[in-house]
């Protein structure tokens, strides 16, 4: 069979393409790839330059700026190239932006926090000023909890806004995560390999620059002692818990694996099939009233163990087999859950290869 041709597209600013380009190796019996720095200059003709069947993405969530390029591009690539793209560009839009999340979760009827965003220092005002407490406080872009804050006084929720709109930019931490396990070690790593330490160093100091002065998102407060994470990756689907430590869910690491209630699955599968969505996490809060309420949706997400759901201790997934869920135990998370995500666009691709063939073989009748 003709091997698949790939483009992965990088940015400058992080090495997480290395996860497409490990399984690309993988797969190196079916599969040719390049990986293009999408944000250099010649990106179009980069990428003009090879019938490429599909492009690999890994969206940064680093800068609303960066963000945007990647979004801007991307969209050229496939909607005037018409390059097929995975995750898809849907997935890539709503990825690390809360407020345009916010919005597509509204206009789909899809249950989540209630989230309110004001370009109006004003109206904002107002709001901080007589909202429930506490509020929360989100930044657009931002991972791992750096870009929200919990606010508990009115004095601090009216200080938010004021901050903001002076351009000072909502207070936050940018710089190492403590909160994530083993962090120590993993320091302590980086400053024996001083190359990766200058890359994290150039990566804190860009996510600094990051001043939100134009908007506030303010969200209803949820309380709760985890999220549950659902993933979905082509027909598999996978959850565990993320649990609360501080304030926050995100980024510490803390994982619960008991075995999830089928009523996610059954709730993740309606979202997600309703564009298509082919590699999504979508974190989940229980609501007061026990709905579920969508907090996050991202279609790149980091695996910090080798598994991303434990059924009666077994690592496996769920499938939908004839109107119910199958556990079925195997070792699907490999790589990241990366390899699942490629077999999965090859095998999109292998469809409509297949369609192509037989209106052809029409055509020639
Ligand atoms: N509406 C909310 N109510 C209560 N806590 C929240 C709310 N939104 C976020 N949090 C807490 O803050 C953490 C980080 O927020 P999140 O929106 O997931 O951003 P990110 O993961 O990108 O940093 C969550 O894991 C959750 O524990
Ligand atoms: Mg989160």
């Amino acid at each position: 069979m003709e091997k698949f041709v790939f483009a992965i597209l990088r940015t400058e600013f992080d090495d997480d393409y290395l996860k497409w380009e490990n399984v690309c190796r993988e797969r190196q019996d079916r599969v040719d790839w390049d990986v293009i720095d999408i944000t250099r200059t010649d990106w179009l003709e980069c990428v003009k330059a090879r019938p490429y069947d599909g492009l690999l993405a890994m969206p940064p969530g680093i800068t609303s700026a960066l963000k945007t390029m990647y979004d801007e591009r991307v969209y050229i690539l496939h909607t005037v190239l018409g390059l097929p793209v995975y995750p898809s560009m849907e997935e890539i839009q709503i990825y690390e932006n809360k407020k345009y999340l916010s919005y597509w979760l509204a206009a789909n009827g899809i249950p989540h926090p209630d989230t309110k965003v004001f370009y109006n220092r004003n109206e904002a005002l107002d709001f901080a000023a007589s909202t429930p407490l506490p509020v929360v406080g989100k930044m657009s872009v931002g991972a791992s909890g750096r870009g929200v804050s919990i606010l508990k006084t009115r004095e601090e929720a009216v200080q938010y806004v004021k901050d903001i709109f002076s351009g000072k930019g909502p207070a936050r931490s940018t710089g190492p995560n403590w909160k994530k396990k083993g962090l120590l070690k993993r320091a302590i790593r980086k400053l024996l390999k001083p190359a990766e330490l200058k890359g994290k160093l150039e990566q804190y100091r860009t996510q600094r620059s990051e001043l939100q002065r134009e908007f506030a998102i303010f969200q209803e407060f949820i309380p709760h002692d985890f999220e549950w994470r659902v993933v979905r990756i082509g027909d598999s689907f996978f959850a565990h818990k993320k649990i609360v430590r501080g304030d926050k869910a995100s980024g510490t690491l803390l994982k619960g694996y008991e075995n999830p209630p089928l009523e996610l699955f059954d709730f993740v599968k309606k979202i997600t099939d309703l564009k298509d969505f082919w590699s999504q996490s979508v974190d989940i809060f229980i609501g007061p009233d026990g709905r579920y309420l969508v907090n996050e949706m991202q279609c790149t997400f980091g695996q910090s163990d080798p598994y991303q759901m434990l059924v009666d201790g077994r690592p496996g997934r769920y499938r939908m087999r004839d109107g119910e869920w199958v556990f079925e135990p195997g070792d699907f998370n490999r790589f990241a859950s990366f390899l699942l995500r490629l077999d999965h666009f090859m095998e999109i691709l292998g469809e409509n290869r297949a369609i192509a063939a037989d209106h052809l073989a029409m055509a020639g009748k």
